[in-house]
């Protein structure tokens, strides 16, 4: 099993180090090749995605990736910025099916800025589609005018695009997804997320998921135009299972339905294509401003890895090892600055893996 670790910016090397440390101590066998991805891969070779990262990440089972991004990037030109090698990742790989948990940690109940009763026991499950909609839709540009007719005017547009295909495939995957968690005890209901009172194609995307769905008579389908969605996920987020929405409007809700569990540095990331080839990733960002620091939590990383043997390398029973390690050492008491609170001990990035690493 080959697999193409990308590092990144910022804190991703921190956090990719101690997923590999506990990938490395589990009796499995893996080839692992690590390159340069984002920023750095910019500042050392002049692009963010380099050929050769591309050429590993296509040949691999899968993809453990860190994070890329810093504030330094901002002034460049768009197509080098370091977010540009995940879109370009994404869209090469057909990585069309994003799944976001947001799980509630029993130990972290408290680290919510919400009320404990709202969201003990909570267990979203988020499916964004992930290589369509406005991120991808052509022509995106910006014009400005020149022909003196209406002076200083300048416009940008971006085009929102959904084809009948690209949502029927999302669709299969959510419905897919609930069926599998209502054998494990999940309520059995898919909310599908649009703005079909404004957008035409939201209308497109309520209309075929709608088709999808006749053929999932087991599950429930309702249906939320993303503002109201917004605002029941802070209201009443345990009246959600499932969520499947398109590229934009999974990417804000996504945020916002992670940090309801306190810690965004505790949830993974799933991006899979139709042949199940994926690329892992924590849910947050690469933090520049914590970065070699030593203090960034690696579990989201590590929990990645976890969903990277369940989803891509057919070893769900070394997935549920990581699992519960990472639930041992959380009991123990052990806690990164980001999830610390009275009464635990604070613990570095390393100490967090190696705590890990001993569980296992
Ligand atoms: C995410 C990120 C990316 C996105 C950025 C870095 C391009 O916010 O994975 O959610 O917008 O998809
Ligand atoms: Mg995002």
């Amino acid at each position: 099993m080959k697999i193409a670790v990308l590092p990144g910016d910022g804190i991703g090397v921190e956090i990719v180090a101690e997923a590999v440390k506990v990938l490395n101590a589990l009796d499995c066998r893996f080839e692992m090749e690590t390159a340069l991805v984002g920023g750095v891969a910019y500042e050392a070779l002049g692009h963010p995605l380099p050929e050769f990262t591309l050429k590993l990440a296509k040949e691999a089972d899968a993809v453990l990736f860190g994070a890329v991004g810093d504030w330094k990037y901002d002034t460049l030109e768009r197509p080098l910025r370091p977010e540009q090698a995940i879109l370009g990742l994404r869209k090469n790989l057909g990585l069309f099916a994003n799944f976001r948990p947001a799980l509630c940690f029993e130990e972290l109940v408290g680290a919510s800025s919400l009320k404990p009763d709202l969201i003990a026991g909570l267990d979203i499950l988020i499916i964004r589609e992930l290589t369509g909609d406005v991120y991808f839709g052509q022509p995106r540009g910006r014009r400005v005018s020149t022909d003196g007719h209406f002076p200083g005017t300048e416009e940008a547009y971006d085009t929102m695009r959904y084809s009948r295909p690209e949502i029927e495939r999302i669709a299969h995957v959510a419905f897919g997804a609930a069926q599998k968690r209502k054998a494990a005890g999940s309520i059995g209901r898919v909310t599908s997320v649009d703005k079909a009172n404004v957008l035409e194609t939201s209308q497109l995307w309520r209309d075929v998921v709608e088709e999808i769905g006749t053929h999932y008579p087991d599950i429930a389908l309702d249906h939320l135009y993303v503002d109201n969605a917004a605002m029941q996920l802070v209201r009443q987020p345990k009246q959600f299972d499932v969520i499947v929405t398109g590229n934009l409007f999974g990417d804000i809700l996504s945020d916002e339905a992670s940090m309801l569990t306190g810690s965004i540095g505790m949830l993974p990331s799933a991006s899979i294509n139709a042949q199940g080839q994926g690329l892992f990733e924590p849910s947050h960002g690469s933090a520049p401003d914590i970065a070699g620091k030593g203090i960034a939590n690696p579990l989201a990383t590590i929990l990645s890895a976890a969903m990277m043997l369940r989803f891509s390398l057919n070893q769900p029973e070394a997935a549920q090892r990581i699992e519960v390690a990472v639930k041992k050492v959380l009991a123990q008491g052990l806690r990164t600055a980001d999830i610390y609170s009275a009464g635990t001990m604070c613990v570095s990035t390393v100490e967090m893996g190696s705590a890990v690493v001993k569980c296992l």
